[in-house]
């Protein structure tokens, strides 16, 4: 068992629906009040693979796999119960602490969080309220960001003095060493005294995925020598590497549109979002990673890359490309006409004109293709030659390797090139792929004990008990958790109990969810949610008579063995071994044991 309290489970849980977390791997379309896609976990060519909302179940009648959102993580992602667990804590943006340094360090980060939220608040408060603001408010008109754009985008702007931030802070009593440590403000040594970092600066605050400020990108709104844009430092809250802005707000727009637009800039995203197109995260000035592709492919597996033709970003962009690629995206390219970045795209062309660009986005591989045949790079051998490389090392990070090899026929068909050439440069630009871990998904579907007459039992009784919290109460009246053999399915049967107890009822799906066990969730699952009136109290007392005669067995049983031990006391036990027979084959007479005994009418 982990030892994540359950309590976080729970929150994990219902942070995690699971057609969203599901949607990250393959698409689904609802069909009847379940959703349905290709399995992940064996090959098909028609969808046989649902996934039901309500339940927050998964089945697949292909291949036999389903469970829940945790046990759905395990398989995919090779993980065990508390790994998934954290997977998913970490989607959701929830905290787990394990042990007491953890719970220090939570505190800890709970104190960024809030430093943080308090710095946007007062950047916001200051470019609305304030007369040292007005400089700022004239800026921002003048880039047509409004009022409505300052609220959606938590907009604000940093006074200029050295300790704007601090004096507020100090007024309400937030810690020195905290806004330190969130890379608010910085210690001057000399003076061992501190000042603000974001001076006479435009804000945007940077969210995390789950909605909360974790860094500032700041703009000067005078042309001084000073940097046009100054960032938060990386914290304990705030890596660059797997923070991007927007994505927050840009989730269920990804998801609509199927659809990710990669940006560069802060201002390239408000402004498209204010033409309303909000499937846009940017990079925000750094180089796009592994882990940013993998926070992206939950929502959709497409990425349109926007920048600018002539850029200098452009080389960066193209890497992020081939990341991108490699990760699994179908990934396009769009170019706006030289000199324009998307912010200005927006708001000089509009909505429609961006919706044109997007649509003729290029393949990538198409989009460097015509690159290598652009007039420039076919003057310049060396160029070209480079440019060949890279193009094959694009090629190099298809996965599929049919796919693959279409691809190269293709190119040498465009380039005049021989393709034995094409592949055996290939080798040379490959990618080091990193080595896959392949630890093994826990394998625990071969369980022979749930497979046995007894623990079959267990499970349909559990299950039954899940589908109906009524007939629960009933069963436990007669059944105890010693009736359960299995350990897991003993400690729901009593959580479940404890529930009854306390709240006259339970949450099934909790509890469906606190399983661990791949088989048992499996099993769990199986048809839940379509057959749930064939499983009846038939089937609850039938499972009742067996995990009673299993009971009376294990009994009888150690009592022969008693028999051996002690001879002197034979007729002792051996009355009390016919005593169990005969209960025995009262019980499976049905005589005492019935439907009507146990749940009445
Ligand atoms: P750009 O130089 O393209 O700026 O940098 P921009 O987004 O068009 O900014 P505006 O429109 O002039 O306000 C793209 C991104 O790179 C990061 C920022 O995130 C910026 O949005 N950047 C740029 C920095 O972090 N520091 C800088 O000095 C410049
Ligand atoms: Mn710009």
């Amino acid at each position: 068992m982990s030892t994540i309290p359950s309590e976080k489970i729970d929150q994990v849980r219902n942070a995690s629906d699971i057609v969203d977390i599901i949607s990250g791997y393959l698409s689904l379309r609802p069909r009847g009040k379940n959703l349905f896609g290709l399995c992940p976990f064996h090959h098909e060519k028609t969808p046989s693979f649902s996934v039901n909302p309500e339940l927050q179940i998964f089945r697949c009648f292909g291949c036999g796999a389903g469970g829940n959102v945790f046990t759905f993580i395990m398989r995919i992602e090779k993980l065990t119960f508390p790994e998934s667990v954290k997977f998913l804590a970490k989607n959701a943006g929830i905290e787990i602490a394990e042990d007491e340094t953890q719970i220090e360090n939570l505190r800890e980060k709970e104190a960024l969080y809030y430093a943080n939220k308090f710095a946007a608040a007062f950047f916001k408060h200051t470019l609305l309220e304030e007369a040292k603001a007005e400089q700022a408010r004239e800026y921002l008109a003048k880039r047509g960001i409004d009022r409505s754009m300052i609220d959606r985008y938590d907009i604000g702007y940093a006074p200029d003095q050295w300790d704007g931030l601090i004096k507020w802070a100090n007024q309400k009593s937030l810690s020195i060493d905290v806004l330190k440590k969130a890379g608010l403000i910085i210690h001057k040594e000399e003076t061992d005294s501190y000042y603000d970092r974001f001076r006479g600066r435009i804000t945007f605050a940077i969210h995390n995925a789950g909605g909360q400020v974790v860094a500032f990108g700041a703009r000067r709104i005078i042309d001084d020598k000073t940097p046009k844009y100054i960032n938060s430092p990386e914290t304990e809250i705030y890596q660059k590497r797997q923070t991007l802005y927007g994505l927050y707000w840009a989730r269920d727009a990804i998801r609509k549109q199927n659809h990710v637009v990669v940006v560069e800039g802060y201002t390239d995203l408000t402004s498209l979002g204010k033409v309303g197109i909000e499937q846009v995260v940017a990079t925000s000035g750094t180089s796009l990673t592994e882990d940013h592709a993998r926070l992206m492919r939950r929502y959709t597996t497409v990425a349109i890359l926007l920048f600018d033709s002539d850029s200098a970003g452009a080389a960066a962009a193209l890497r992020g490309a081939d990341i991108l690629l490699e990760s699994g995206f179908e990934v396009k390219i769009a170019t706006m006409p030289a000199g324009e970045d998307p912010d200005e795209f927006a708001r000089e062309h509009g909505a429609n004109a961006v919706q044109v660009l997007l649509k003729s986005a290029k393949p990538l591989l198409d989009f460097r293709v015509e690159r290598l045949q652009s007039p420039e790079l076919s003057q310049n051998s060396v160029q070209r030659s480079q440019a060949t490389r890279e193009l094959l090392a694009t090629v190099a990070r298809i996965h599929d390797p049919i796919q693959r090899s279409f691809v190269v026929q293709d190119l040498a068909n465009r380039l005049h090139v021989d393709e034995n050439v094409l592949w055996r440069e290939m080798p040379h630009v490959r990618p080091q792929r990193r080595i896959a871990t392949d630890q093994e998904t826990p394998d625990d579907t071969h369980d022979p004990y749930l497979k046995s007459r007894r623990g079959r039992a267990e499970m349909m009784l559990i299950k039954v008990m899940l589908l109906h919290p009524l007939l629960a109460a009933s069963i436990m009246s007669v059944i105890t958790y010693e009736h359960f053999r299995h350990p897991e399915i003993q400690q729901l049967f009593q959580s479940m109990e404890q529930e009854i107890l306390m709240d006259g009822g339970f949450d099934a799906q909790s509890h469906i969810h606190k399983i661990q066990t791949l088989q048992l969730a499996e099993y769990l699952v199986d048809d839940m949610g379509e057959k749930k009136e064939e499983l009846s109290k038939k089937i609850a007392v039938d499972c009742i008579i067996t995990l009673y005669d299993s009971q009376l067995d294990d009994e009888i049983k150690s009592l022969r063995e008693q028999l051996k031990e002690f001879p002197e006391r034979g007729s002792e036990i051996t009355n009390k071994i016919n005593e169990l027979h005969r209960k025995k084959s009262i019980l499976l007479s049905r005589e005492k044991l019935n439907e009507k005994a146990l749940f009445g009418s």
